[in-house]
């Protein structure tokens, strides 16, 4: 099954920057990583935080703005304390100059990662 969504127009977002996304079944963050777009849930698994009021650092790890844990954005990978739940990813799909991401599947990073 495929449930695309509209996310983001590509010159929105430069690199190194998140922002949060609302969506018909929950709020995302979408983020581009050098130039590379990627899609997770929005709420960090330790707590209620919103991810994109984060910073991306090291490259691409998201860092929680409320206890600094962090996850790697391609995978949603849990990376830093207290976080250890990983994040739930979707698939990103860029179409010209608008990103969208299917909510019924997850980062091909991810999906490898398995
Ligand atoms: Fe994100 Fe605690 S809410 S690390």
């Amino acid at each position: 099954m495929s449930k695309k969504v509209f996310l983001i127009r590509r010159e929105a977002l430069e690199p190194g920057q998140v922002r949060k996304v609302e969506t018909e079944r929950c709020p995302l963050a979408v983020y581009n990583v050098d130039g590379t777009f990627y899609a997770t849930s929005d709420i960090c698994t330790h707590a209620t935080a919103s991810l994109s009021d984060g910073e991306i650092v090291d490259g691409d790890l998201i860092a929680c703005p409320l206890h600094d844990g962090q996850f790697h954005i391609p995978t949603g990978q849990a990376m830093a304390f207290p976080c250890t739940v990983d994040l739930r990813t979707y698939r990103v799909i860029e179409e010209g100059d608008e990103i969208f991401a299917d909510l019924d599947e997850e980062s091909e990073a991810a999906a490898s990662a398995i």
